[in-house]
């Protein structure tokens, strides 16, 4: 764990009472702070709070709700109720499972997808259901979830795009009182401490 989230993780702990019901609340904050719980975590929470590490343990394993390891990004939900079911759903998670190269409950190499197989969602109208970082794609095929998949790829790629177009910098230009009062830097790559104005949105 990095120095500066095991001292998020202890300020955290800090607002609790030493009790052992502070336990769920503690370990809820905890994985929000952390994206998950790592064995850390849970013996520094067990420390704090004076309780066993087998009890921390037991509740973070108990509830759907606490992850052990790592999550994705993007959390995709293949329900299996029976709607689903009977509307091709096995057929999708096996789709889902050989486009994503993952099974239900692990995470993908990159940590962009964490798959998930779960019971009705309540849409079974639009069996079969998948759903991706809670909304629910409704009529799903295999196919379909492909697509899906392609369409996420090329707006995570072009979000990356904006990021380093807004990454432009240029020298104050030489009629301005900016450069005026900082002519030193004129025609040179901007030093660390030279003053500098953004451009703004610009295609490069
Ligand atoms: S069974 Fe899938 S939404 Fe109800």
């Amino acid at each position: 764990m990095e120095d500066i989230v095991a001292l998020r993780l202890e300020e955290t702990l800090r607002r609790y009472p030493k009790s052992r019901s502070s336990l769920i609340p503690v370990i809820q904050d905890a994985q929000s702070i952390l994206g998950y719980l790592p064995r850390e975590a849970l013996l520094k929470v067990a420390d704090y709070l004076g309780v066993p590490a087998s009890a921390v343990y037991g509740v973070a394993t108990f509830y759907a709700q606490f992850h052990l390891t790592p999550r994705g990004r993007h959390q995709v939900k293949v329900c299996q109720g029976t709607a689903c079911h009977v509307r091709g759903g096995r057929s999708v998670l096996e789709a889902v499972k050989t486009e994503l190269g993952i099974g239900p409950g692990e995470t993908t190499a990159d940590r962009k997808f964490t798959l998930e197989r779960v019971a009705c969602v309540g849409s079974c109208s639009l069996a079969p259901v998948v759903l991706v970082d809670d909304r629910i794609h409704g009529s799903m095929t295999p196919e379909k979830f492909r697509k899906l998949t392609q369409v996420s790829a090329a707006k995570e790629r072009a979000r990356h795009r904006v990021f380093r177009i807004r990454m432009v910098f240029k020298i104050p230009a030489a009629d301005t009182p900016l450069f005026k009062k900082n002519a030193a830097c004129a025609g040179k790559v901007i030093p660390e401490t030279a003053p500098y104005s953004f451009t703004g949105l610009r295609q490069v």
